[in-house]
């Protein structure tokens, strides 16, 4: 006897919205700029908290346009930015309204940066996200006596308290660092009915870490994280609430600015990372150290300007196009829009001349098995030009005459639109 399936649940609201988003802005940015070596290098300097401290002085976020950086987001095809409120040093960028001196108005910058984070978002159409740590450093959160702990959770809960009641609605909270005490009673449901009291569309995640990506961990958690590595096909089935899922990487190495790292990503490296995502439903999260004065990189601005020239190209099918079970060639992919499939054809070959064109990737038809419907009409979403294709009787093996790019252009990933029969 076949075995029956379990039924998929639905996508709650938020978490649907959470989807459409796609592409997001990771900001990593506090008194660690300052030295320019990465958001960690407090504890692997062993840099003593007071001394530490002392870049508060030195904090004047003399460059932090909010609404640019937004604009800028915007101009990538990005629709959420995640800006760290407060890092592993225990530095917020927010007016902690007496809870602890250790934030931005009582630094240099004497100003709510959280703020203008959310104003700046806002005037865009951008939605703000807050990543909030849990590993906290001036706490020694993971070493400190259960006592001191969960002291410490009530001060990390009226903390996010402050978040949730003072900036407007927001698109959700962003934890990080339950893995550093693992096994520890976190308190996390009076966490998150903090939370859900005040925003309740607000997505909350709490990232995972680098080795348990994908994970599943408490119920009130809307997406899982899959942190620096490419996510895999959930599976929803048989679950009792769907999950979201997001995968953030760093530009080069680091999350905080890393000066000396040149170990960039590259625009095509991007769109193809995205698209990658996207295969599997899920959103990217990308991001940038800003400099200490708070101004993202001219590299990084161009590689995401770039990122969004790609997304416009193709017709914005990132945001709204799902997963769908079909088989595909190499890194190929297939998605189901409202009305219409699409299919992503990487590795695509440069035509022109020996003499000048250098070689690579292939041409000619892909196949597609298990497709589910009859296609009247197939073109590339770029140029509208049409593309040929065959398919069987039954439908399900689809055939596209896949052309390389013509001398003057290579999308790295191009996007053919399939219309199907009425
Ligand atoms: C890791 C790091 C942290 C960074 C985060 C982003 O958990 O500890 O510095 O903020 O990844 O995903």
């Amino acid at each position: 006897m076949k075995k029956k399936l379990s039924a998929v649940p639905k996508a709650l609201p938020r978490i649907a919205r959470f989807e459409r988003l796609g592409f997001g802005l990771f900001l990593h940015w506090g008194l660690y700029s300052h030295l320019g070596q990465g958001e960690w290098i407090q504890h692997f300097k062993k840099i003593p908290v007071r001394r530490y401290a002392g870049l508060a002085k030195k904090f004047d976020a003399a460059e932090f346009d909010a609404r640019a950086i937004a604009r800028l987001a915007k101009e990538a095809g990005m629709r959420y930015v995640t800006l760290t409120t407060r890092h592993h040093d225990g530095f917020s960028l927010y007016d902690t309204r007496g809870l602890s001196d250790f934030d931005a108005p009582h630094s240099s910058a004497g100003r709510d940066l959280v703020a203008e984070f959310v104003e700046g978002c806002r005037s865009e159409g951008i939605t703000p996200f807050f990543y909030h740590t849990t590993l906290d450093w001036r706490w020694d959160s993971a070493q400190c006596d259960t006592k001191t702990f969960h002291d410490y959770l009530d001060y990390l809960r009226a903390s996010v308290e402050i978040l949730c009641r003072h900036y407007g609605k927001i698109g959700g909270l962003w934890f990080d660092g339950n893995w550093s005490r693992p096994g520890a009673d976190w308190k996390e449901d009076h966490l998150y009915a903090t939370i859900r009291k005040y925003q309740p569309g607000a997505m909350i995640i709490n990232n995972t870490g680098l080795d348990a990506r994908g994970r599943v961990g408490h119920p009130e958690l809307d997406s899982t994280t899959f942190e620096q590595g490419l996510p895999t096909a959930p599976d929803h089935r048989g679950l009792p609430k769907y999950l979201a899922g997001e995968m953030c990487e760093t530009m080069n190495g680091h999350w905080g600015i890393g000066s000396d790292d040149f170990r960039f990503k590259g625009p095509a490296e991007v769109i193809e990372r995205l698209c990658s995502c996207r295969k599997v439903g899920a959103n990217y999260l990308l991001n940038v150290g800003p400099t200490a004065s708070g101004k993202i990189p001219d590299y990084e601005a161009s590689v995401l300007r770039l990122a969004g020239r790609w997304i416009r190209a193709t017709g914005s099918v990132i945001y709204d196009a799902r997963p769908i079970s079909a088989r595909c060639s190499g890194r190929d992919f297939l998605l189901k829009g409202r009305d219409a499939y699409y299919y992503f054809a990487f590795d695509l070959a440069r035509r022109g001349d020996a003499h000048v064109v250098v070689s690579g990737g292939g041409n000619g038809p892909r196949a597609i098995e298990g497709f589910p419907s009859r296609i009247r009409n197939a073109r590339w979403k770029d140029s509208g030009a049409d593309i040929l294709f065959t398919q069987s009787k039954d439908n399900s093996l689809l055939a596209l005459q896949c052309d390389g790019y013509d001398y003057g252009e290579d999308l790295v990933v191009r996007v053919a639109e399939l219309i199907p029969e009425k």
